[in-house]
């Protein structure tokens, strides 16, 4: 049982990542399985993800979930703002009861670079290319930056995003202190919106947030 990491980011917003270790009879004492998943190990991943949810709020709604068409899971109450990710063997959930957020967990892995033109444009890759120099680094920030438009498709929740053209990093990736990667995007489906993509690396997993008022 064991909660990975927890970060909380301010006094409305935390983010979590859950280690799954338990078997699915552990999760099911607290969430209720609205949803048909047929593969086992897909099923366990989801309960750990909405476990996640009042492991970070203790008074966080389960059983009000609901789920949209584009299969973004809501409160239609907005209590709080919610994302979910799975990877491998963990569940993220970032959960917010003021900014609209996304949150994306991707396993580090070389395969990406060899799908990375499908994602990043070639005004991106500038940026990226400051660090082709360090081979682990590259690798690591071709998985954030993937991870990163996957949080803004769940952040942005309607679906129908071009991951090439309507979201972008528009500038030098940078590091805080603390190893905060920070990633500055800019989203454009209709109006231009300035995002600024955070995320970090644990070891081979990469984690990648975002969130904004109202
Ligand atoms: C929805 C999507 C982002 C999920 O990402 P993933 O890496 O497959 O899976 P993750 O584990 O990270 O996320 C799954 C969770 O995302 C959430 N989710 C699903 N659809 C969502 C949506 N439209 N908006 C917000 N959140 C969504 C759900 O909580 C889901 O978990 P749950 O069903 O257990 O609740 C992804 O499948 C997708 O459709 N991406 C866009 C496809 C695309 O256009 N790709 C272009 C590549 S060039």
């Amino acid at each position: 049982m064991a909660l990975f990491y927890q970060h909380n980011i301010n006094e409305n917003t935390k983010l979590g990542i859950w280690r799954i270790e338990e078997p699915e009879a552990f999760y099911l004492e607290k969430v209720p399985l609205k949803k048909g998943v047929s593969h086992p190990y897909k099923r366990l991943q989801h309960l750990a993800g909405r476990f996640l949810l009042p492991t970070l709020y203790a008074d966080f709604p389960l059983e009000e979930i609901l789920v949209a068409d584009t299969r973004k899971p809501f409160l239609e109450s907005e209590q709080y703002h919610f994302s979910i990710s799975h990877g491998g063997n963990f569940a993220a959930a970032i959960v917010s009861s003021h900014s609209r957020v996304g949150v994306d967990i991707e396993l580090v892995s070389s395969r990406i670079v060899a799908i990375s033109h499908k994602f990043l444009h070639f005004n991106e890759k500038v940026f990226l290319n400051a660090w082709t120099h360090l081979p682990k680094i590259h690798l690591e920030l071709t998985t954030v930056l993937w991870s990163a438009k996957e949080a803004i498709y769940k952040w942005y929740g309607h679906g129908e995003l071009d991951f090439k053209n309507h979201m972008q990093l528009n500038g030098p990736i940078t590091f805080k202190a603390d190893e905060t990667i920070v990633c500055p995007f800019v989203f454009q489906k209709r109006e231009p919106v300035q995002l600024t993509v955070e995320a970090r690396i644990f070891d081979q997993l990469a984690l990648a947030w975002v969130m904004t008022e109202g």
